[in-house]
């Protein structure tokens, strides 16, 4: 089993990787001593997993709520739904809740686990390769207004990470690529040798190698780890996580929540991101090559939407949370294995890139 930890002084928190966690109960025992246990998940997910988890949780008494599986339901109205089967349950300040599922479960129970009578404690096991990798780390949680995606939230950390890659086996392949353009991300922004040991294990993760797809949630989760212990807030370089998202998001709210799966909007945000500082002489083409060959082993998209442009983008992009003194900002690669913060692109390049 490897284990890493998220070093963030008293709220520090350890993330464990191996597969077949799902049996292993010494795992959570620290976490649910004397507490009350509330699982929430969705219906695809409790089908699948709940009754493993139950068998861990062992003498422990939990109950299960169960929310509505897709990203449109990660709003407040779900929200009230948790907060009021809490209530009804009679959970109270000794409760711990357990978000099972990908990252709508993770981002809604950590939110409703943050305002929970001001605040109770949270276990993430994350069950897509995307929450593995990087929504069930770090403690954003949130959820979605129509106005924009993730508007409503808290940074809240949870207690521990429990990451059973065994799960990834009944994940349906377009949400496994998906998850697959957050990992490619960590290589680009942060890690040239773990970019090209992507290179070089392609085909492995594309067939769900045990070991491969270990390493690459194991690696993906220390960088995720690294960068959030120095910037917990994102007040500097945890911004760079943001590869591909301004644009990204655009897109997911463009076409609107759900049509696009979040890892394919980062990858043709990344694309663009790319093709930004390939303009910029940041990056050479031949990089933005290798980029666009490692997402597209995965098949994922390698453009925008048909017919979206300039003044679509900049609809949404003006209202990114990364906006500040009303400059959008941008994440850029510099070379492979780095990237920076910019708001330094012109009108004419952004017309030029998104028409
Ligand atoms: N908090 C963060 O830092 C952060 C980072 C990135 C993304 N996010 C958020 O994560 C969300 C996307 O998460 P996601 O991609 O995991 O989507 P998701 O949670 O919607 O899961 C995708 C689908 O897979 C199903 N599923 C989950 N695990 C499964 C399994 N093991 N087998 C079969 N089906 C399974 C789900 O029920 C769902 O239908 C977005 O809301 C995004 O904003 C948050």
């Amino acid at each position: 089993m490897t284990t890493m930890t998220v070093e963030l002084g008293e709220r520090s928190y350890p993330i464990s990787v191996e597969a077949n966690l799902l049996s292993q109960a010494s795992l959570l025992s620290p976490y649910i001593e004397k507490k009350r246990v509330v699982v929430v998940s969705n219906q695809t997910v409790a089908d699948l997993y709940a009754d493993k988890l139950g068998t861990i949780l062992g003498q422990v008494k939990y109950d299960l709520i169960l929310m509505p599986d897709g990203e449109q339901y990660k709003n407040l109205q779900t929200f009230e739904q948790v907060i009021g089967e809490l209530l009804t349950l009679g959970a109270g300040r000794d409760t711990i809740l357990i978000a099972l599922g990908g990252g709508v479960v993770g981002d809604l129970t950590g939110y409703v686990a943050a305002s929970f009578q001001r605040g109770i404690p949270f276990i993430q096991i994350p069950t897509t390769l995307l929450a593995q990798v990087d929504s069930s780390v770090g403690g954003k949680t949130a959820v979605n207004h129509p106005l924009g995606k993730n508007m409503i939230g808290a940074f809240y950390q949870p207690k521990a990470v429990v990451i059973d890659t065994t799960t990834l086996s009944t994940l349906p392949d377009r949400e496994f690529a998906a998850g697959m353009a957050e990992v490619i991300k960590y290589g680009i922004i942060y890690d040239l040798a773990f970019f090209e040991w992507l290179e070089q294990n392609k085909q492995k993760l594309m067939d769900k190698d045990p070991d491969a797809l270990a390493y690459a949630i194991s690696r993906s989760c220390e960088i995720k780890a690294e960068i959030v212990a120095l910037d917990e807030r994102e007040s500097g370089i945890r911004a760079l996580l943001n590869l591909g998202h301004t644009f990204g998001h655009a897109i997911e709210a463009e076409q609107g929540y759900g049509n696009w799966l979040h890892g394919e909007a980062v990858a043709a945000g990344m694309i663009l991101a790319a093709k930004a500082s390939e303009a910029k002489e940041w990056l050479e083409a031949s990089e933005t090559r290798r980029i666009v060959d490692l997402l597209s082993v995965f098949e994922l998209p390698l453009d925008k939407p048909e017919g979206m442009g300039f003044t679509a983008f900049m609809k949404h992009m003006r209202h990114d949370k990364k906006v500040a003194a009303g400059q959008i900002r941008f994440i850029l690669p510099q070379g492979l294995g780095k990237a920076v913060v910019t708001s330094d692109l012109s009108e004419s390049l952004l017309t030029e890139l998104l028409n």
